[in-house]
This record gives structure tokens, C-alpha cells and sequence, in this order.
């Protein structure tokens, strides 16, 4: 017999995939493909976790009910009491920064890591709290975020001005290319894929501007 966590694990990758099924952005084709590949495995045999951070995720599931994708909320609740919520850590501390450290979670849904240089994959949930800078950084895996909540400000390098967007669009970043996100009033939620070499540990990009954007809010 197929488990309610089971269950409620496939429905949201489907969900997931029909949502992404709407874009034709750039890496949009990258992420089904490894959705398809990996959905019909098993699913991760992992022990369900939630830590602190993970009431940012309920307070942005909250608001999706109310003005984001209430279905895609409700296939995410379905599968909360199965995810195992976990900091991701690899950033030296004096550089991320306390408040983003101490506020951010993600979960695993499906993928596999493999040596440096395999096509592997992750798809998951991250999200962190309101009023944070997820400041400048890198990583070898190309990356989507597909933001669930709203607004976001986003900039793609160095010294420029946060392009703050409302829109449920899917971001894309190639291997290794910086990026940086700040949230609203709203806790930043997303779903994410990686397509490829998700062990190699991403890295900071050290700006001398964090405090100067830390201290700017969302347009009205
Ligand atoms: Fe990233």
C-alpha cells in the first residue's frame, strides 16, 4: 500500500512540475527534465524535521492561501509533516551574515548527489524570513528558483541596485554566475532546482555594499 507520505511527496513534485509546465523561460526545460527522471524513484527515506526557521515557512504558505498559488500551498502543507527542514550551511559565518544564517531553511524533495562533474540533480523547498539580504554568492550548480511569495529584489552583480519583482517568474542562474536576493515584508519562499554538480559547496562573493542594501525595504 502506497503511504500518505508517499503520496503526499508525488503529488507535489506533479504540482511542482505543472507549475514549472506554465513558464518557457531559460533552464525551465533543465528542471522538467530532472524532475522526470528522478520522480519515479524512490522517495528519500529521510526523518522529518522542522527547525525554528521553519515558521518563516508556514507565515509564507499563509500568504500564498491568500494572494499567491493556493494550490501549490495546499500540495506543500499536504507534505509538511514528511520534509526534513535543515539549515544549508557552507558560508563562513562573518560573511552570510547572522541574521540570514539563523533565519533560513530548506528541504530536499528528490535528486541525487554525485561526484564532482555528474549530472545530478536537486529539487527542494528554501525559504527564509522577511526583511533579509540572501547576500552575493556563487555555486557550480545551475540553479532555478521559482519564488512562491512576493516581493523579492534580485541583482546579478556587483554594486547594483536591487531589481525588486512581484511576478511568480522563475529565476535562472548559470553555473557559478552571482546572485543576490532580498525579501520583503513576506518571507522569501521558493521551490529550487539544480541540475547539475549539486555537491560542490557554494561559495560567497564579498560586497561592499550588504549594509547598504540590508537597511533598504521593498518599494511600496
Ligand atoms: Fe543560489
Amino acid at each position: 500500500m502506497i503511504s500518505e507520505r508517499e503520496t503526499a511527496i508525488r503529488n507535489l513534485i506533479a504540482e511542482i512540475d505543472s507549475y514549472l509546465g506554465r513558464f518557457e523561460g531559460p533552464g525551465v526545460a533543465d528542471v522538467r527534465t530532472g524532475i522526470a527522471r528522478w520522480r519515479d524513484g524512490p522517495i528519500r527515506d529521510v526523518e522529518p524535521a522542522r527547525i525554528r526557521q521553519t515558521g518563516h515557512i508556514d507565515t509564507a504558505l499563509d500568504w500564498m492561501d491568500k494572494e499567491g498559488d493556493r494550490r501549490l500551498a495546499g500540495a506543500i502543507r499536504r507534505a509538511m509533516p514528511y520534509l526534513e527542514w535543515q539549515a544549508y550551511d557552507p558560508y563562513p559565518r562573518e560573511l552570510i551574515g547572522d541574521t540570514y544564517a539563523e533565519n533560513h531553511c530548506m528541504a530536499s524533495l528528490i535528486g541525487e548527489a554525485g561526484p564532482v562533474g555528474a549530472t545530478d540533480f536537486d529539487l527542494g523547498l528554501f525559504g527564509f524570513g522577511p526583511d533579509i539580504l540572501y547576500r552575493d554568492h556563487k555555486h557550480a550548480a545551475p540553479e532555478m528558483y521559482a519564488p512562491l511569495t512576493a516581493p523579492h529584489g534580485w541583482r546579478f552583480g556587483s554594486g547594483a541596485a536591487l531589481d525588486w519583482r512581484s511576478s511568480f517568474q522563475p529565476v535562472w542562474n548559470e553555473a557559478w554566475a552571482p546572485h543576490a536576493f532580498r525579501s520583503g515584508p513576506i518571507p522569501f519562499f521558493c521551490f529550487f532546482g539544480w541540475t547539475r554538480d549539486v555537491n560542490i559547496p557554494a561559495e560567497m562573493i564579498f560586497e561592499p555594499d550588504w549594509a547598504e542594501i540590508e537597511r533598504q525595504s521593498a518599494p511600496a
